[in-house]
């Protein structure tokens, strides 16, 4: 089985990062193919604590790691990302890969995205400042600025004049933001080029061919289905695809080639930024929750808002990504309650929702429907095994799978490594 693809089923911050570290052990490729530094992947090694944002997870595990054209890379961040690592004894230049069309975030897309978050006031989206939605319109508009242009400096000072020009128009007329300077940006660009290039390469070629030697090859999703730009809470959402089928456009490989499809899911629901979440709950719960948790976001810090496991969301990631097997995590945060409410749907007037509507006003006057299951009152988070857990512990878990109609092959009762319980074989 040479090929896995893991995602986030609910609004990002599910744990995917502790997931793939599991899955990453065996690999031999970890790609990442879409999102940017806007994504926060943390990863305990014993007391040590790694918090990856646009370097794959796999390179804490010494694997070749890629950075897929799917993604958008500010150059600037990934330096220093990668210093930080370096600095922890993790080698990154030697595995690291930047697809040659990854497309480039500059100083201008963050500009603007800071622009247009005060702009939109309380309808903000609450972004993370990173100029993700700026450069993903600057790759659909067709005027990116891509990793390959780094190594050509005549394309490279062409295309960031033409860019610079015209951002500076929008900053300043449109947003009566302050203008950028180009020469001292292009100065930096072409230093970043210099430090870049040996890692830039034909990453959709090396991973068809990894994949047609036999090579495990892990694809890593960034966010989660509900923040996916096509079938998320838009516009409360991402720029990106993080649904399954964005591994394949975002690292160049057909879907032909993708074995297994892994969701994974918190045993609750976060979210961070703004937009809806049915099933949040009250706030003395939430503080309780947040600090077992960790419930505050990698990339900005901001408190999560929590809420109960919501089936809805489940189904539609179900739906949308056809999942082999859930990854359950973040099992332990529940282990202290006398019952613990699971949505099921939503009642919406005289209708039920089953599954997350398209358009956020299909969800006004929708409440969620509420299973209350038994909780277990008991630690679950030295447990190894399934067996390990309490009854109503694996009940819950089972009420998952009966109910979206996916089995769970993983469940995470802790941040450390050794608090992982993988069902059966993790590459099967
Ligand atoms: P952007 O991706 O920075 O444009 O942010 C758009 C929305 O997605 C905001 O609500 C962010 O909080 C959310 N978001 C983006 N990346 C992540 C993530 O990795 N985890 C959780 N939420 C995210």
């Amino acid at each position: 089985m040479p090929s896995i693809v893991v995602i986030g089923a609910q609004w990002g911050d599910e744990g995917k990062g502790r997931v793939v570290d599991t899955y990453a052990e065996q690999a031999d490729l970890v790609v990442r193919s879409q999102g940017g530094s806007n994504a926060g992947h943390t990863v305990f090694v014993g007391e040590k604590q790694f918090a990856l944002h646009l370097i794959p997870t796999g390179i804490i595990r010494g694997k070749r790691s890629v950075i897929g054209n799917g993604m958008v890379v500010d150059p600037e961040y990934l330096l220093r990302e990668m210093a930080g690592l370096e600095a922890d004894g993790v080698p990154v230049r030697p595995h690291l890969l930047i697809s040659e069309n990854v497309t480039l975030v500059t100083p201008y897309h963050k500009a603007l995205d800071r622009a247009n978050e005060e702009r939109l006031g309380d309808r903000k989206i609450g972004t993370t400042l990173q100029g993700i939605g700026n450069a993903y319109m600057d790759k659909y508009g067709r005027m990116g600025i891509r990793a390959i242009d780094l190594l050509d400096e005549p394309t490279l000072r062409e295309r960031l004049r033409e860019n610079v020009e015209m951002k500076n128009v929008l900053l300043t007329q449109v947003y009566g933001a302050a203008p950028l300077e180009f020469e001292p940006m292009l100065a930096a660009f072409l230093d970043y080029a210099e430090q870049l290039a040996p890692m830039i390469a034909d990453t959709a070629l090396l991973i068809n061919q990894a994949l047609a030697a036999g090579q495990r090859v892990l694809f890593e999703g960034a966010q989660g289905t509900m923040l996916d730009v096509d079938f998320g809470t838009y516009p409360f959402c991402t720029s990106s695809n993080p649904v399954a089928a964005g591994a394949c456009t975002g690292a160049g490989v057909s879907p032909k080639l993708i074995d297994r499809v892994v969701g994974v899911a918190k045993a609750y629901t976060t979210r961070v930024g703004s937009g809806i979440l049915p099933t949040q709950v009250d706030d003395p719960t939430a503080e309780r929750m947040r600090p077992i948790g960790r419930e505050y976001g990698t990339t900005t810090g901001r408190a999560r808002r929590i809420g109960w496991l919501d089936l809805v969301v489940l189904r539609k990631a179900a739906l949308l990504s056809a999942p082999d097997s859930w990854a359950i995590t973040h099992l332990d945060v529940l282990d202290d309650f006398d019952s613990i409410p699971l949505c099921t749907g939503y009642r919406c007037g005289g209708r039920t929702l089953e599954l997350f509507p398209n358009a956020l006003y299909q969800l006004a006057d929708c409440e969620p429907i509420y299973e209350h299951l038994p909780g277990w009152r008991q630690p679950t988070s030295g447990a190894h095994k399934l067996s390990d857990l309490p009854d109503n512990a694996r009940r819950y878990l089972d009420r998952v799978t009966e109910l979206t109609g996916t089995p769970v092959s993983m469940v995470l009762v802790g941040p450390r490594r050794d608090q992982t319980i993988v069902v059966g074989e993790t590459w099967g």
